[in-house]
């Protein structure tokens, strides 16, 4: 018996000695494997008589299930060790002041959307998203826009290549397709702002081919112009930070309004190069605006007896533009690192309402 446990005690020290999984699989190969010290114990079994086996049985089965065990616990042991000293490698210190010569910056459209996003989230819009790349039926046709309507002359649109069944998808020439995605996914109420990216045939100073709107949805039983005009009102204060501000309301027009207005602020542009808001006789142009027109809400599945909401879009670039001061709209989008140094924010700076949107 006592060569059993040798056999054992050499077995479990080879185990608790495995210094990483390759050792221990070795120990694991030397003792169960095919040719293992063990399985050939086990083996032995057959040739034994009936008594032999009914005394030996036992004892070299619970060897067996010991070192079994013995060896799952150390392939435990060891796998967190790994992870420990893996932890421990890759810690990072978040506390530590930044590399001094990481001087990448946030370009002045991520800003301005970051610092939207915050105080729209406080009026409580959630973000809605949807792609470049758009189906003509929800830039155009569920906006009450049909095909060969006029109306889609007010967008110089890029097109893109027919599809096999001969519908086209386009870049989209506004944020309002995201309008129609919101709705046919969800229920009112609905209260959501998209900003993103906008393609229309177009380029010069204050034109570019690419551009950022700002477009808001809000859909309800009971919304009317006056809370558009609020919402439209609280958004600038809190934008430009400014107490006094003045809209002037323009009517407009719009497929998918009813009835439609454009916005400006007022503005003092009398001292040249430079811009103040909430002062002078200037207007600033916000952008078009109106409550959702029924056509869209049916189209979109929302019963428009029961619903109505309104909606604007507005030009995010030309916002940036104002409130920090560049004046080429195409400058924006070269690259010129320069520029983005110049025009740049800090990393850290995260915009919230409380912390100061633009330090
Ligand atoms: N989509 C319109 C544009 O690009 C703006 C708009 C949005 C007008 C929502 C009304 C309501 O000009």
């Amino acid at each position: 018996m006592s060569d059993i446990q040798t056999l054992e005690r050499e077995t479990l020290s080879a185990i608790s000695s495995a210094a990483d999984e390759a050792a221990l699989e070795a120990a694991r190969v030397a003792a169960l494997g095919k040719k293992g010290s063990i399985s050939e114990l086990l083996k032995t079994l057959g040739g034994m008589t009936p008594d032999e086996r009914k005394a030996n049985g036992p004892l070299f089965n619970g060897l067996r299930d010991r070192v079994t065990t013995a060896i799952a616990e150390r392939k435990a042991a060891l796998s967190e060790a790994a992870l420990n000293a893996r932890l421990s490698n890759e810690k990072v210190d978040v506390t530590l002041p930044p590399r001094p010569e990481s001087d990448g910056t946030i370009h002045p459209v991520s800003q301005v959307l970051d610092e939207i996003a915050a105080i729209f989230a406080d009026l409580g819009f959630a973000v809605a998203e949807g792609p470049d790349v758009e189906y003509d039926d929800y830039n155009f046709t569920k906006l009450n826009i049909p095909p060969d309507h006029p109306a889609r002359e007010m967008h110089d649109t890029f097109y893109i290549a027919k599809q096999a069944d001969g519908s086209r998808h386009v870049l989209r020439t506004h944020t309002s397709p995201v309008q129609v995605r919101t709705m046919l996914k969800q229920k009112p109420p609905i209260r959501v702002i998209v900003p993103g990216r906008t393609y229309r045939v177009d380029s010069d100073a204050t034109h570019s081919p690419m551009f950022h709107q700002l477009e808001a949805l809000v859909i309800d039983e009971k919304t009317h112009l006056g809370n558009l005009k609020w919402v439209v009102e609280e958004f600038c204060k809190a934008f430009f930070e400014i107490e006094n501000v003045t809209l002037r309301a323009r009517p407009s027009f719009f497929p998918f309004t009813e009835p439609s207005v454009e916005w400006d602020m007022r503005c003092d542009r009398s001292v040249p190069g430079k811009i103040a808001f909430g002062t002078g006789n200037d207007w600033l142009e916000l952008g078009g605006s109106g409550m959702v027109h029924p056509n869209v809400l049916e189209m979109c599945g929302i019963d428009s007896k029961k619903y109505q909401g309104f909606a604007f879009g507005f030009g995010l670039d030309r916002m940036a533009m104002l409130k920090y001061g560049a004046p080429d709209i195409r400058s924006f989008f070269e690259s010129d690192v320069r520029w983005l140094r110049h025009f740049g924010f800090a990393a850290l700076d995260l915009p919230t309402l409380d912390g100061g949107l633009s330090r």
